[in-house]
């Protein structure tokens, strides 16, 4: 790489890191709104039976399993395959953008 280039690029992971930060939102990628849509069509009444209502305090009870921004799209990776939706990566952070948006509230 030549000195141009190589400091462009130490600009531009600075601006991005920068962003990052600014926007304390650890799935700023994902569609909010494509998110909700696919958690109402593929996860919700799997909740909902099992824990009641419409399903939500799954995410909100004491003991939830999920502590951080890692683990939630840990959690959302584990469901995909278990559930053999052959989400792609884009398509995931949809979904941890919205259920960190409505429930968890991880700004990092
Ligand atoms: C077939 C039933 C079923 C379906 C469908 C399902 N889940 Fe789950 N999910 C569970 C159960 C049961 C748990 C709780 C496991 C536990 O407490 O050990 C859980 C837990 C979770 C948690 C962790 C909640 C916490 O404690 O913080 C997340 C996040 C989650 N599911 C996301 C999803 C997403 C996203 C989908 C849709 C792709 C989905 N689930 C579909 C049954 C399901």
């Amino acid at each position: 790489m030549n000195t141009h280039a190589t400091r462009r690029f130490v600009i531009a992971a600075g601006l991005i890191a920068f962003s990052q930060a600014a926007s304390a939102e650890p799935f700023a990628k994902g569609d909010f709104a494509i998110g909700k849509s696919m958690v109402e069509k593929q996860c919700i009444a799997c909740h909902a039976e099992r824990f009641g209502g419409d399903g939500s305090a799954i995410y909100t009870r004491e003991n939830r399993m999920v502590k951080t921004s890692r683990g939630l799209l840990a959690q959302i990776r584990n469901c995909n395959t278990m559930l053999d939706l052959k989400w792609f990566e884009d398509e995931e952070l949809h979904v941890a953008n919205y259920l960190n948006k409505t429930y968890y509230k991880f700004d990092q």
